[in-house]
Parts: structure tokens; sequence; C-alpha cells
């Protein structure tokens, strides 16, 4: 597997494969690698002829010092797991290799996807997000680019982004890896203490009870159950939103939309976890 700890190789690698026409699928990560992570790397390695990684702790899309300064980092454990799951590349930039000029964000119009939810309670966080992708997509020029439905929010925005800045990249997304408990993998399980570990498969839990419930309840009344729900749990609820798939605006009735999706913030302790689930 290639290393790449600076902008100029990577370059030197993309131009390489671009002159012998191999594809290339890529894997935009912060590290802390886990399952979640590898099933977006095999997917690719299955449709690509080249998979490169980045990893690469945005401090960007950051709007709590203290969760960027904690978020776990170990970038040899992480290349020798990307070595043993056949990845091709990875990148392990700078941060001047990314932000050359000033540690900011470009601003962004995603048509208010970028607005609700994670948008909302973490000021600036897509604007972060988008600018580092868009920096990774110019350089890495990937055919495929591959985006987990743990970060659905994020992911939508990258497929806006993809048509805003015109870039001949397919998004491919990929569906949500869980422990078997129903956790959804995240690299900030790893901060969990024991006692909120054992909760936050809760989370999972109330997401499919919507699923129930929704065949009896209204919208307004399932959001009530699930902030009762959360009453009676250690999890601090956040946010609970249902919305439209496409606009991820919030819906009022069951039939407002074709494709609906619950999403969920709590804190278990002082780390924050994200879900979502598909409900219609
Ligand atoms: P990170 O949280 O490391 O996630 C990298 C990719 O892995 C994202 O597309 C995310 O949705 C996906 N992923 C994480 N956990 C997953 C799980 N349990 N199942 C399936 N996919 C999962 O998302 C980011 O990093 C950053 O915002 C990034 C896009 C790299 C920009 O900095």
């Amino acid at each position: 597997m290639q290393i790449f700890h600076d902008r100029r190789s990577l370059e030197a690698w993309v131009a390489q494969q671009k002159d012998s026409q191999r594809s290339i699928g890529f894997v935009p990560t912060m590290g802390a690698l886990h399952k979640g992570h590898v099933s977006l790397i095999q997917k690719s390695i299955s449709q690509n002829d080249l998979t490169i990684c980045s990893v690469f702790v945005n401090p960007t899309q950051f709007d709590n010092p203290e969760d960027l300064e904690k978020y776990p980092r170990d970038i040899d454990k992480d290349a020798q797991l990307l070595e043993s799951v056949g990845c091709d590349a990875v990148f392990f930039p700078q941060v001047e290799d990314m932000y050359p000029d000033s540690l900011s964000s470009e601003s962004f119009d995603f048509n208010g996807l970028d607005q609700v939810m994670e948008g909302r309670f973490r000021k600036g966080h897509f604007d972060g997000v988008a600018t580092i992708v868009s920096r990774f997509f110019e350089l890495v020029q990937p055919d495929k680019a591959y985006f987990g439905e743990k970060d659905f929010q994020q992911l939508r925005i990258i497929q806006e982004l993809v048509k805003l800045k015109n870039y001949p990249i397919q998004i491919q997304p990929m569906p949500i890896f869980r422990e078997e408990s129903g956790l959804a993998m995240s690299s900030r399980n790893a901060r969990l203490k024991p006692e909120y570990l054992a909760e936050a498969p809760q989370i999972y839990k109330l997401l499919n009870l919507l699923k129930d419930w929704k065949m009896e309840s209204t919208v307004e009344e399932c959001i009530h159950r699930a902030e009762e729900f959360f009453l009676n749990t250690s999890l601090e609820l956040e946010y609970i939103m249902i919305c439209d798939e496409k606009t991820l605006e919030s819906i009022s009735s069951w039939d407002e939309a074709e494709d609906i999706r619950a999403f969920i913030a709590v804190y278990a302790g002082d780390i924050r976890l994200i879900d979502n689930l598909k409900i219609v």
C-alpha cells in the first residue's frame, strides 16, 4: 500500500493513474477506522481499479474545540487496517496541505439542506465538510466516492456539492454498519464510558419503534413518544426529526413524502451520537 504524507507525492500518484486510465475509488475519512469505514473501502475495491482512502481530522468542521482535540487518532493502526483489507493507497495530509492560506471554510448554499439538524446544531459544520471534500475531490480526481448513510445529511449535501461544482464523480451511498447491539459504528464510540456504551443501543431500538408506531400514530405523536422514550434512558435527546429524505424538511403527515427517514442526535454523557433509519 502506498502511504502519502504530503500533497505533492499524492499528486504525482494521481497523475500516473490518470495516464494509465485506471479508475479511482475514494473513501474520505477522519480515521480511527472501524468496520463501517472498512465496508466503504471494500465496496470501492470491488468497483474500481484502485482505492484510496484519506485520513484527516478536518478542523473546520468542528464547532467544539474539545471534540476536535479529543477526536481519536491512531494513524499507524489505521494504516495497518487499510493494508490488511487491500486498500491501494492512503493519504494522511498535514493541515497546511489542505489549508495553505488560512484555516477557514468556503461558504456554500445547499438549498436549505445544510440549515437543519447537524447544520443547525453544529454551526458551520457543513461548510467545513464541503470545503475539505471539494479539496480532496480536486486532488484525488476519483471516478467514484463512497459515503455512509450514517451521516445521511452529509451524504445528501455531498450529492448537491457534486451537482453544484459539476464534478465528474459518482457518489455511492453505503448502508449503516452496526454493532450486534444495533449501535451504529462510530469513531466516537471508543470514547463512551461503559454505562453509556450499554445504553447507546437504545437509539436504534427507538428508531425501530418508530416504524411500528407510525402504523397507529401521527408524526407529531411519534415525536412525543420518542421524547418520552429518551426521558427513561440516561441519553439526552438533542433532536429528533422525521423528514423527507430528499429535502430533509420535517414532514407533518406520513403521506407527505415518498421516502421518509427519522434522524436522532443524543448526548451520551459528553459524547454526541447520531443515527437515522428509513421509516417509509
Ligand atoms: P468519518 O466520520 O470518519 O466517516 C467517513 C465515512 O465513513 C463517512 O462517509 C461516514 O458516513 C462513513 N461511516 C462512518 N460510520 C459508518 C457506519 N457505521 N456505517 C457506514 N458508514 C459509516 O464523515 C466524515 O468522516 C467526515 O465528515 C469527512 C467526510 C471525511 C470529511 O471530513
